[in-house]
């Protein structure tokens, strides 16, 4: 078993449905993100997501305090005339003082489980940080070189992201996606 499956089966997770989230949970997850991403304070002491709705949240708890958090929800997608079902994926985050010991990874680990038992999706979806795209790499995703044309949650216009994108295969393999063409989210990004 690798470290970060046995990090997985040894953390206590929790896999919450969206309309379950309590206030002061949210609030919780809010105190995380803030620490997690330093430059967003303002945004997270408003929000506990970006963009999509999330339906679900899966957080990792330690001494009744989330410790890790990514956020989640199924949409179809098209890729000219291909269509996929994924999981869209957003919030993701590791408290500071728990980075480093492959926490994340075990997050992506557990989540790829959950949606190989319980959904249809054929892949998880995502936009993220040059800067970390190695670590999503490193956790069981594919970077995709196409861009992505998206619903801005701020602007509120369709628009074009060109940063970078990363699939990871659930029911479905990389052999399957659809490597060439302009990625139509049909909403806001998560
Ligand atoms: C990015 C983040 C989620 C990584 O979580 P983590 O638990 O510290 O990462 P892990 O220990 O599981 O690392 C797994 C792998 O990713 C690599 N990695 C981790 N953080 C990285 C980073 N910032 N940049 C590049 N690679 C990284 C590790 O070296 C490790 O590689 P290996 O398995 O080949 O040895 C976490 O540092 C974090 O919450 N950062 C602040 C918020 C943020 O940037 N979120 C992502 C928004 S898109």
């Amino acid at each position: 078993m690798w470290l970060w499956d046995k990090i997985a089966s040894s953390m206590n997770w929790k896999l919450i449905p969206e309309p379950e989230l309590s206030p002061t949970l949210e609030a919780d997850i809010q105190k995380m993100l803030i620490a997690s991403f330093p430059e967003y304070v303002d945004f997270f002491t408003a929000n506990s997501y970006w963009g999509t709705k999330p339906e679900f949240r899966l957080i990792a708890v330690d001494n009744a305090q989330p410790i890790a958090h990514v956020e989640f929800g199924y949409r179809h997608i098209t890729i000219e005339d291909v269509s996929f079902e994924i999981a869209g994926m957003g919030a993701v985050a590791i408290h500071p003082d728990h980075q480093g010991k492959k926490l994340g990874k075990a997050m992506f680990a557990y989540l790829r489980e959950y949606l190989l038992k319980n959904s249809n999706a054929d892949f998880g979806f995502l936009g993220c940080h040059e800067k970390v795209a190695r670590f999503y790499a490193a956790s069981g995703f594919q970077q995709v070189h196409q861009s992505v044309y998206n619903l801005n949650p701020d602007s509120q216009t369709w628009e074009t992201y060109h940063g970078p994108t990363m699939v990871m295969p659930i029911h479905k393999s990389m052999q399957a996606w659809k490597a060439d063409g302009l990625i139509h989210l049909h909403g806001m990004p998560w």
